[in-house]
């Protein structure tokens, strides 16, 4: 029975310390020479018995012997805007490290972080770092429980403090937590170990746990499989030697072999041309003939221009249909989708994924996900939204461009895209509010017309039967039928026709200047001297003007106050 390595994802918020702890292990420099400070890819590293040992005394004192391998330890990016690499890091630990700053406690990537690994059900340790940063700690050589012990006052109480808001916040995310020295039963209690990724302190610590758990509870997860089963992590395209950096997390992956991968429309067969293999402690990659579970590889192999980021693969002998079955139901479980919704896209499966789960949280309906630019027949699904649930008239981008055919295509129908998923449902949340509104003031001004029109005197077509004449719309909207009032109250008739520019429309909007004509008037008797002419509104769809005068313009606004006042000069009580 062969056991690999179980696989560490160390995950958590930006600059909380990941790289820099992953650093202390391997004793590398990784966190400084990353661009910005800020890690952008997940990258792997093969640790061995012999480094874990090197670094943790403790094993031998306590004489823990390992049955492992060593650890494929995972660093993960803790920018807001990859979610999608912390899910995909995140669902392919056993166990992980989710790392926490000291001084600012759970931020909003450490809450997702918790998030993927509840929904993922994967163990987890809490490495509490930057304990040096705490005001007067001083470092000590003793193990981790004296050194703490043996702080100032000054700096103990701000440790104590800091630890029980983070053990309190903790329980709020459904999790029990204690730091590691109390903890008597692992399966129930998540174990706090504060450490310096600066320093070191706490590292041994965080080590002897990782391997204790390790062993005690994953044996039988960590025997070996027959298949080699893996996931895409990157496809490297641009470069002159194309190829796929994957994680094997089971079995023996062999030059030669053929194996199964995912894509979204279909379970595509390739056949290994060459095995790249990450080497222990190191970046670098040796060619080999074949490569065993947990581990880093860059691997050649045909069909790769079909190849997506994100997806599994596993290798066959015999039939593939039983394969395609599975990738078919795994996928269409991570591509859930409703009969009626929104339009998203998203540059990965593991983007896609975490847009539904989020976007699913806030209640939010997908009819359509799928993974590339924003695309013609997408524009196409939102539009079929349009008349029916214009809510659902739009597309949502996660980190895709829209290509140039669909943003001329995209008329009236609303794209939003962003780099950061938060910031896109964000954005979406504030557009819905504002299309509601604008639904409902359509609503409203359907139901009754709200306009005041100005006579324009010198602009007269015809004096009666009809009269015909000029008038500007000083505000609000004039349509067809709408009942007249003069300034006096007077109801004089409905408007028959309106003429644009020598043509007939349906409607006329603020600062226009038409034409319109009036059966049963005689202009020179009832409006020679008159100024101005208001739609009539009666005291129950005032009210409803008046209750939704949120969604009404100033302007608009200004015309039901006058119009109030003309009414009430006949009865002081009206609308009220
Ligand atoms: P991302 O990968 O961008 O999410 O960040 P990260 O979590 O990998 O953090 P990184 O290791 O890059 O560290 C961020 C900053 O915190 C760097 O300036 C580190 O030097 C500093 N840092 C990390 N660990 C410690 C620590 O234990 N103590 C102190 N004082 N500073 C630390
Ligand atoms: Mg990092």
């Amino acid at each position: 029975m062969t056991i690999r390595q179980p696989i560490v994802a160390v995950v958590g918020h930006v600059d909380h310390g990941k790289t820099s702890l992953l650093d202390n292990i391997r004793g590398s420099s990784v966190a400084s020479g990353e661009a910005g400070g800020i890690t952008q890819k997940i990258s792997f590293t093969s640790l061995p018995v012999a480094q874990i040992k090197n670094k943790c005394p403790l094993l031998e004192k306590n004489k823990l012997a390992l049955k492992i391998p060593g650890f494929l330890l995972i660093d993960t990016p803790g920018h807001a805007a990859f979610t999608n690499l912390r899910r995909r890091g995140g669902a392919l630990a056993d166990i992980a490290i989710l790392i926490i700053d000291i001084i600012n406690g759970i931020q909003p990537q450490t809450a997702e972080a918790i998030a993927i690994l509840k929904h993922n059900k994967t163990p987890f340790i809490i490495a509490l770092n930057k304990i040096d940063a705490i005001s007067g700690w001083r470092k000590q050589n003793n193990a981790l429980k004296e050194d703490i012990e043996a702080q100032s006052e000054l700096a103990k109480t701000e440790f104590d403090t800091k630890l029980y808001t983070l053990i309190g916040a903790l329980h709020n995310h459904g999790f029990e937590a204690d730091i590691f020295y109390n903890v008597t039963d692992f399966t129930k209690k998540i174990s706090v170990i504060p450490c310096s990724a600066k320093t070191g302190e706490g590292i041994q610590e965080l080590l002897m746990l990782l391997c204790g758990l390790s062993q005690r509870f994953f044996e039988k997860q960590l025997t070996l499989g027959k298949e080699a089963k893996g996931v895409i992590l990157e496809v490297k395209k641009d470069h002159a030697m194309q190829h796929i950096e994957a994680i094997l997390y089971d079995g023996t992956l062999k030059v030669g072999d053929n194996i199964a991968i995912a894509t979204l429309d279909k379970t595509i067969s390739a056949k290994v041309k060459a095995i790249h293999e990450i080497q222990p402690l190191s970046f670098d990659f040796r060619q080999v003939e074949e490569a065993k579970a947990s581990t880093g590889l860059r691997i050649i192999c045909s069909e790769q221009e079909y190849i997506q980021s994100g997806m599994p693969f596993q290798s066959y002998s015999g039939n593939i249909e039983e394969i395609e079955k599975e990738f078919k139901k795994q996928l269409a479980e991570s591509i859930k989708t409703d009969k009626q919704g929104v339009i998203v896209k998203a540059d990965s499966l593991g983007s896609i994924e975490a847009l539904l789960t989020l976007l699913r949280q806030e209640n939010i309906q997908v009819m359509k996900a799928s993974i590339g630019s924003i695309k013609k027949s997408d524009i196409s699904s939102a539009a079929a939204n349009i008349e029916k649930h214009p809510l659902n008239a739009i597309v949502l981008g996660f980190n895709v461009s829209i290509d140039e055919e669909a943003k001329t295509l995209a008329k009236g129908i609303k794209i939003l895209t962003n780099e950061v998923v938060y910031r896109l449902i964000e954005d979406y949340k504030k557009w819905r509010t504002e299309k509601e509104k604008e639904i409902e003031r359509e609503k409203l001004l359907s139901l009754a017309t709200l306009c005041k029109l100005e006579i324009l005197q010198n602009c007269i077509f015809h004096n009666s039967n009809p009269a015909i004449f000029g008038i500007r719309v000083v505000a609000g909207k004039l349509k067809q039928n709408t009942q007249l009032i003069l300034q006096s109250g007077e109801e004089i008739s409905r408007v028959k026709g309106l003429q644009h520019e020598k043509s007939n429309i349906q409607e006329a909007t603020e600062g226009m200047e038409i034409a319109v004509s009036l059966p049963g008037v005689a202009f020179d008797r009832q409006l020679k001297n008159e100024k101005y002419l208001y739609s009539n509104l009666g005291e129950t769809q005032f009210r409803d003007f008046k209750k939704n005068k949120n969604l009404l313009s100033s302007s608009e606004l200004a015309i039901l106050q006058e119009i109030s006042q003309i009414k009430r000069k006949d009865r002081v009580t009206w609308g009220i």
